[in-house]
């Protein structure tokens, strides 16, 4: 009785451990592997995405291969190479520029590897070489700075003077935050853009452009619409070496509503930021749940956004996440 206690508890034990076993190793089959290309490190809005979607990562369980491109297409078209030959379960990457992306992403369909795109979107004819694209509405955040400028001017019969500061050349928000604008200015004869330049989205960058704008414009200016916050920040830095209150002397439109800018807001050195939100890590692990699942996910995902005037700043800013 004794010797058969002994081996039905010793069966028993087995039968757990292989059990345990067979539980772990099918758990470890079903754990997602994700490959994620990043634009680089170029803004305090960048910075919050990178730690969001590493964060949303660990919380959903999945293995997050992470690349940084540091603003350069050629080395996310290498690191989707990559991520097709270690064949993870889905790409996703937010795309330096809209343009080029035709060849590498049809190799990742060939390879039956779905691709999020998250942030930016890409122009390809041909858009089921994506599953669908996750983030803000460029184009409408651009009409909404255009509406705040409307509103601001109405009364004054111009000419309201307008220098651009762009984010980087081919990129889906530069190109979308000017369309946007146009689009609502266009009508008005009063708003000229006198002066457009890229800084590349970086603090340097706005800096040395709007350096280059104060000399050339000095007074003329009544406008600075630029395309970042951190860009926004190296200008007024240049505008105030050159003598040129912001806020004051020039109306400062600028975007993404990260901590700095709510700062400059607060300091009467920002007059409006346009929301973008860089907290898109969780809609986008869900999105790659889902599409492992084989579920159907949406084309478009938009972020929901709004816009602070400089005179809620204070009020908000302690309650901002990034
Ligand atoms: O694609 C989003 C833009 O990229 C943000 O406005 C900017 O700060 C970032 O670098």
């Amino acid at each position: 009785m004794r010797l058969i206690g002994k081996l039905a508890i010793g069966t028993l034990i087995g039968t757990t451990l292989t059990l345990a076993a067979g539980v772990d190793a099918s758990a470890q089959e079903k754990q997602i592997t994700l490959g994620f290309s990043q634009v680089g490190a170029e803004s305090a809005w960048r910075t919050a995405d990178t730690v969001s979607v590493k964060t949303a990562a660990k919380d959903a369980g999945i293995n997050l291969k992470f690349s940084d491109a540091q603003q350069k297409q050629e080395n996310q078209i290498k690191a989707i190479r990559s991520f097709i030959a270690q064949k993870v379960n889905v790409i996703a990457f937010s795309p330096v520029v809209e343009s080029g992306w035709e060849p590498v992403l049809a190799e990742a369909k060939a390879a039956h590897i779905p691709v999020i795109l998250t942030d930016r979107a890409v122009d390809v004819k041909d858009t089921s070489l994506y599953v669908t694209v996750i983030g803000s509405d460029f184009v409408e955040e651009g009409r909404r700075a255009g509406r705040w400028l409307e509103e601001r001017y109405k009364n004054d019969a111009g000419p309201v003077n307008i220098v651009e500061l762009q984010g980087t050349v081919g990129s889906a928000p530069a190109n979308d935050r000017h369309a946007g604008l146009i689009e609502v200015i266009k009508s008005d004869p009063k708003f000229k853009i006198i002066a457009s330049q890229s800084g590349d989205f970086t603090l340097a960058g706005g800096k040395q452009v709007m350096e280059a704008f104060a000399k050339t414009y000095g007074k003329q200016i009544n406008v600075v619409y630029s395309h970042n916050d951190d860009m926004t920040l190296g200008a007024i830095q240049a505008m105030e070496e050159a003598g040129i209150k912001p806020g004051k002397d020039v109306s400062v439109v600028s975007f993404d509503a990260t901590k700095g800018g709510f700062q400059a807001m607060v300091a009467g050195k920002i007059n409006v930021d346009v929301e973008c939100s860089p907290l898109l890590g969780p809609q986008l692990m869900a999105a790659v749940k889902d599409v492992v699942a084989g579920k159907q996910v949406p084309k478009r995902i938009v972020t929901n956004e709004t816009v602070f005037p400089m005179n809620v700043a204070a009020q908000i800013l302690p309650t901002r996440k990034y």
